[in-house]
């Protein structure tokens, strides 16, 4: 089978790497790729939001299996090209993609499922939106609606903070994804990801994870993409994960059948647990990035097969073999990330490092040149270990870290602290 993956960061290095492992795989390529991507795969310069020039390529290249790993060109309808051109697409349609392309539908489609989340408003008009703060008072939390690159949220601790969010907000900050804003009721408890496959009729629970989104050890500094994850997530207890299921993320598919836009595709719920229950933060529809590179560590060659049979419809007779395993990535990033950072620094250490199915040192940002793998964004290296325990796993994890000669980047020392 000739696969194509979409997209170029550590999260699609470990879903080539899962792939690469399944004898299924006969040819794999990644458009757009990166340097470490290269070293299994061979990439391809693609535009990934021009769905001509995708349906163009799976044509020129006979592609049998597409898996889109970033929102953006879901969001574009890159799935609905695709399949209206014969493919077979891991990846929700346009309208599915909604779920995270648009903060006050996934807030209306929870309304109407009834699934536990925050309280909330919408709002089109700076003045309402103000009322709407005065009434309510702080914590409080405001969202751009549309896609922001991770950088719609406010979790505003006092009035006059969501007061000037508004402002900036329907001041064109966040461009068109600000033209509307949401209003939510401010949730205590602890974060976790739920990681579920859906067909349009079937669910399938594929892991959790916790991710560390604050730049600083002790989760201080400002918010970034996500500096580290593991799976399993403790907190996403056997018991939760299955109020999460039945209470929130069947619910919601439900109803997106019921409006005639079956989701099909990875459903990644991301869930605010407060006394053993959980109730829904937000949607995206990917994998998390850097929570896919767990997952795919520990799934393995299997990650393909499930792909398949959601892409197919065939979830009901699929499943999921667990081991009684533990992982975690270590995000290295450019100095200076997440604010402004220098690119093209060199990255020594790498070629000595152990691959196997317990390490794995996956490519965020690298790029390659004069015969050397130097720095090519903000997060730059996904440092990834399994192993029988956390503990392990991070020891692993830490002792690569400790290897890889960079000057130029650094990353938390306390990945799993939650956990451990
Ligand atoms: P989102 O992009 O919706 O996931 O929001 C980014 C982060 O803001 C989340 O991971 C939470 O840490 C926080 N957040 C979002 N909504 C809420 C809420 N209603 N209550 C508390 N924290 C929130
Ligand atoms: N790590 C968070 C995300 O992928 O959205």
């Amino acid at each position: 089978m000739n696969i194509l993956i979409l997209g170029g960061g550590g999260r699609e290095h470990a879903l080539a790497w899962a792939v690469m492992q399944n004898p299924k795989c006969d040819k794999l390529i990644v458009a757009p790729g990166n340097a470490g991507i290269a070293q299994i795969a061979e990439c391809a310069s693609l535009d990934v939001l021009n769905g001509a020039a995708v349906v163009n390529f799976c044509d020129e290249n006979a592609i049998d299996f597409i898996i889109v790993g970033p929102e953006a060109p879901l969001a574009a309808g890159i799935s609905d090209r695709l399949r209206e051109a014969g493919f077979n697409v891991f990846g929700p349609s346009q309208a599915a993609a909604q779920l995270e392309a648009s903060k006050a539908f996934t807030k209306e489609i929870c309304a109407a499922a009834g699934a536990p989340t925050a309280g909330y408003g919408h709002f089109t008009d700076a003045e309402a939106a103000r009322a709407h703060i005065r009434a309510h008072g702080a914590p409080i939390v405001v969202k751009a609606d549309g896609l922001a690159a991770g950088k719609g949220v406010i979790v505003a601790m006092t009035e006059a903070e969501a007061l000037a969010a508004v402002d900036d907000m329907f001041g064109g900050e966040f461009g068109a994804a600000g033209a509307e804003v949401v209003i939510e009721e401010f949730m205590e408890g602890e974060e976790a990801s739920f990681f579920v496959l859906c067909d349009g009729k079937d669910v399938l629970a594929i892991g959790t994870a916790q991710d560390h989104k604050r730049v600083g050890d002790g989760d201080t500094g400002p918010n970034t993409g996500g500096m580290g994850a593991y799976s399993p997530a403790p907190v996403l207890s056997d018991a939760v994960a299955r109020l999460a299921m039945d209470e929130i993320v069947k619910p919601c598919m439900d109803e997106m059948t019921r409006r005639g836009m079956p989701y099909q595709g990875v459903l990644y719920a991301g869930l605010m647990i407060k006394d053993g229950q959980p109730r829904l933060v937000e949607y995206n529809v990917r994998f998390g990035d850097p929570e896919c590179q767990v997952l795919m560590m520990r799934l393995g060659a299997q990650a393909l097969d499930l792909m398949l049979a959601c892409a197919e419809g065939r979830l009901a007779d699929a499943q999921v073999h667990w081991a009684d395993d533990h992982a975690l990535t270590v995000v290295m990033a450019a100095n200076g990330y997440p604010g402004d950072y220098a690119k093209g620094s060199v990255i020594g250490g790498l070629e000595a490092l152990p691959e196997d199915s317990f390490n794995m040192c996956f490519h965020a940002g690298t790029a390659l040149k004069d015969g050397k793998i130097t720095a090519n964004g903000g997060r730059v290296l996904n440092v990834t270990a399994r192993g029988a325990t956390l503990a392990e796993a991070r020891t692993r994890a830490y002792a690569m870290v400790d290897a890889i000669d960079w000057p130029g980047g650094f990353c938390r020392r306390d990945i799993g602290w939650r956990a451990l």
